[in-house]
């Protein structure tokens, strides 16, 4: 946990001031059915996380981009954002923003995804990709920069309209040259960067022309505290600023200098809001889904709930449990894999031919190892959240192999719901493997036949080493819950403020 004094300390940490969120993705989401508007709360951590934010502030607005036509329509009606009833909450106003839609494309389908996210995650194959043109130059400059400097010009004009004082809250890495673009423009406000995705070692960067790479640290020290989900990522923050940018770096204070002012790097393990996921669990919806999954249910049921994305390691599962069916064949009939994944990002073209690959290498096991009765792998494509939290019930072990994640919240919710001491068997590559790696059962994401090892030895573990294992991990997360994410943050941001 990041070194900062108990949170009991700063009971009332906005102070009454604004507190201005800027995140991509909202936390609704518009959309037309039977020409009616219809809306969504956004799903995903991020969302989760914040929402609870609202109920103890004062004056809070969440600026994010509009994602659906019906969220640009949504954002010509209102510019000055709506407070939208799903969220309950009549403190936090919704800003949604518009883009031209070409900087939109470049912002978040050249730069963010996949460029930004794949240097992060360690995705590319470096004797292949990427290959810098002027695509990716211009798409920095025309969208990326673009969005950033239209972004921070909003989040200014709100802090104006504050009297001059704020606190923003910015979120992940499409954000990260907007920092220093606040700053500029507003020199009272306290800026607080929360990064939800690993922050690889300074080597990773140089993919980077030097510009586009500085550019993007320079902005990033624009906030007073920059937060991470593990220490491992802040310190290698701070090392890209001295080895990249030659600034005086102090690892004990886990603390920068730059232009006088001091930049603190901190680490936060994002969580879950435990009874929310508790009371979701025992809905009629997930009850159906939960009462026919368990009818025809085998003796093993493994799981997985991921994303379709690269970084989640989705094919290489998919090998080891050929490995696994391979290895023991007295599993024939008496397992399914059930893989419940959530087409994502299909507008760039890696991720769509990663669903492809994933389709194929399940065709390819099922047709090895399937029988007339039997489907070793069930495949959805789709977002169902009844499904995947009866499944979060039903499992006996949980499969998350990313390659590399900056937490893994999955981990996290299915643990905490289960019902049959399953066992979780997860990456050492995750930010969850920190606090949960010594309860599960530890996978190499890269060793095909460690984690066919593995996931037999979490299939065949006594009962009660299940059991002891899973309250230990329900009880981490019950006590580093979600409430415990913020206000950790909320008082780094309060001491930030008095400095
Ligand atoms: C990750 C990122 C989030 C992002 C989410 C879904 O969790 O950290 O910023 O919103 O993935 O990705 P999408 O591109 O659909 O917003």
């Amino acid at each position: 946990m990041s070194t900062t004094p108990d949170p009991a300390d700063h009971p009332d940490p906005t102070d009454g001031r604004r507190v201005i969120l800027v995140s991509n993705r909202g936390p609704v989401q518009y959309g037309r059915e039977g020409g009616e508007r219809i809306t969504t709360r956004g799903a995903g951590g991020l969302v989760t996380a914040l929402s609870g934010l609202g109920r103890q502030l004062q004056d809070g607005v969440w600026v994010c981009s509009a994602m659906s036509d019906e969220d640009v329509v949504v954002a010509r009606e209102s510019p000055g954002g709506q407070y939208p009833p799903e969220l309950g909450d009549d403190r936090l106003r919704v800003r949604l923003v518009a883009l031209d839609p070409d900087a939109q494309d470049a912002f978040y389908t050249v730069i963010a995804n996949p460029l930004l996210w794949f240097i992060q995650h360690h995705l590319y194959d470096l004797n292949t990709a990427p290959n810098i043109t002027r695509r990716e130059t211009d798409a920095f400059e025309s969208g990326y920069a673009a969005v950033n400097r239209h972004f921070a010009e909003i989040v200014a004009d709100e802090v104006d309209a504050a009297g001059g004082e704020a606190i923003v809250m910015v979120h992940d890495y499409h954000f990260y040259l907007l920092p220093a673009e606040v700053r500029r423009r507003c020199p009272g406000v306290v800026l607080h960067h929360f990064v939800h995705i690993p922050w690889p070692d300074p080597d990773s960067w140089r993919v980077l022309p030097p510009a586009v790479r500085n550019a993007l640290f320079c902005g990033l020290l624009g906030n007073d505290v920059v937060g991470f989900h593990t220490e491992r990522y802040a310190r290698n923050f701070l090392l890209g600023c001295q080895e990249l940018l030659g600034l005086p770096v102090d690892l004990s204070a886990m603390e920068v200098v730059v232009d006088g002012r001091v930049v603190r790097a901190r680490w936060y393990p994002i969580s879950i809001d435990p009874a929310l996921f508790e009371a979701m669990a025992e809905s009629p919806a997930v009850l159906d889904q939960e009462r026919e999954l368990a009818a025809r249910r085998r003796d093993h049921l493994l799981l997985r709930v991921d994303r379709t994305d690269p970084s989640k390691n989705i094919v290489r599962g998919f090998l080891a449990y050929d490995l696994l069916l391979q290895d023991h064949p007295q599993l024939a009939e008496r397992i399914t894999f059930l893989a419940l994944l959530q087409p994502s990002r299909q507008d760039v073209a890696e991720y769509a031919a990663y669903v492809e690959r994933i389709r194929a290498t399940v065709d390819e096991v099922n047709g090895k190892y399937g029988t007339g009765t039997w489907r070793p792998v069930e495949l959805h494509l789709e977002d169902n959240l009844d499904l995947v939290l009866a499944a979060y019930k039903q499992f006996d072990v949980l499969m998350v192999n990313a390659m590399f994640d900056g937490m893994n919240l999955v981990a996290k919710e299915s643990i905490v719901v289960n019902r049959r001491n399953g066992v979780l068997a997860l990456s050492e590559n995750t930010g969850a493997h920190e606090e949960l790696g010594a309860f599960a059962v530890t996978l190499h994401p890269f060793d095909l036949q460690q984690q066919a090892d593995a996931l037999y030895e979490a299939l065949t573990m006594p009962p009660e080493e299940r059991r002891d294992r899973r309250n230990a991990c329900v009880n981490v997360v019950r006590q580093n819950d979600v409430a415990k994410w913020l206000q950790v943050q909320l008082a780094d941001i309060s001491r930030a403020a008095e400095a």
